[in-house]
């Protein structure tokens, strides 16, 4: 797909428009720190197009002056950047699935090694934890949960393990997906819920760049969930070379209910459950 920045760096006839698209872009990764080049042009042009609307401002070139001027605005535009929309038991079918897994994993494995990549703020690992705890056929201690995001301020959030519901999202339904979730949270006065210690000591968080970064290793199981629908198609491929090193040789794999394994990529997985995404490494 051609993207408009493709279009402003190849085209000598780019429109003004792809130019300062292009330059903005090129700010936002060199003085931001923000790697815009990781991620596709159609998402990042939806966060910019509504931060200038909250501004309003009307094009890229205005948008530009006042991020150079404004150390509120750069902050309110990689707060919006950063793509951390996440759940606890995010699409529960699919957690159904996870949830076997654990349990084929528990039948013949002491120690099961899960990788949550791309963590977001711990509600993907500790929703593994919870329901290692909440399945009898899952050996609870035996489940070692590694969660990594590249995003300080998510692992911030998800080491303390405190959520808050809103308007739109009640955690609790979220948590129904368990037997017993006042098992797992604590209920805190503002309406808030703090996961329990015990669930906290299934998970070990630290931060992790999928691009950047070395493969880990010795996995019995990856989830990678939600990322890839944001990253340059460009960045799939080290992403899922990075999982697949990972893994140990017949490790499974879940990523997100709306992404693809890149076809040069497809002979590393065998498909499991094609509708929920589910793969083994081979
Ligand atoms: C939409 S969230 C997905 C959270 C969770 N996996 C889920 O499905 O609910 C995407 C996460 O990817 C993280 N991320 C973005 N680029 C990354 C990278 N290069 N390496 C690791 N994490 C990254 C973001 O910080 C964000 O927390």
């Amino acid at each position: 797909m051609t993207t408009s920045r493709d279009r402003g760096r190849n085209r000598p006839s780019a429109t003004s428009e792809d130019d300062t698209f292009t330059t903005l872009l090129e700010y936002i990764e060199r003085e931001l720190s923000f790697a815009t080049s990781h991620y596709n042009d159609s998402y990042l042009d939806r966060r910019i197009t509504s931060r200038m609307r909250r501004t309003r401002l009307e094009d890229y070139d205005a948008y530009l002056e006042r991020l150079q001027s404004d150390p509120e605005e750069q902050a309110a535009l990689l707060d919006s950047m950063s793509i951390n929309v996440t759940g606890f038991f995010r699409n529960p079918d699919v957690w159904d699935g996870i949830r076997d897994l654990l349990r084929t994993l528990s039948e013949t494995n002491d120690r099961i090694h899960v990788w949550s990549a791309a963590c977001a703020d711990g509600r993907e690992p500790y929703s593994l934890a919870m329901v290692a705890h909440d399945d009898p056929e899952i050996d609870e201690s035996s489940v070692h949960v590694i969660a990594t995001d590249i995003s300080a301020d998510a692992l911030e959030t998800a080491r303390n393990g405190y959520y808050q519901g809103s308007r739109t999202i009640d955690l609790g339904e979220q948590l129904e997906y368990l037997r017993e979730y006042e098992r797992y949270v604590e209920p805190q006065e503002d309406g808030g819920y703090l996961v329990s210690d015990a669930i906290k000591r299934n998970v070990t968080f630290d931060r992790h760049d999928l691009i950047n970064d070395d493969a880990k290793s010795g996995f019995d199981l990856v989830i990678c969930r939600n990322l890839f629908i944001y990253i340059d198609n460009e960045y799939k491929k080290p992403i899922l070379e990075t999982i697949a090193d990972s893994l140990r040789d017949d490790g499974y794999l879940v990523i997100g209910k709306a992404e693809t394994i890149p076809p040069m990529l497809e002979s590393s997985f065998t498909v499991l459950d094609g509708r929920l995404r589910i793969y083994q490494r081979g």
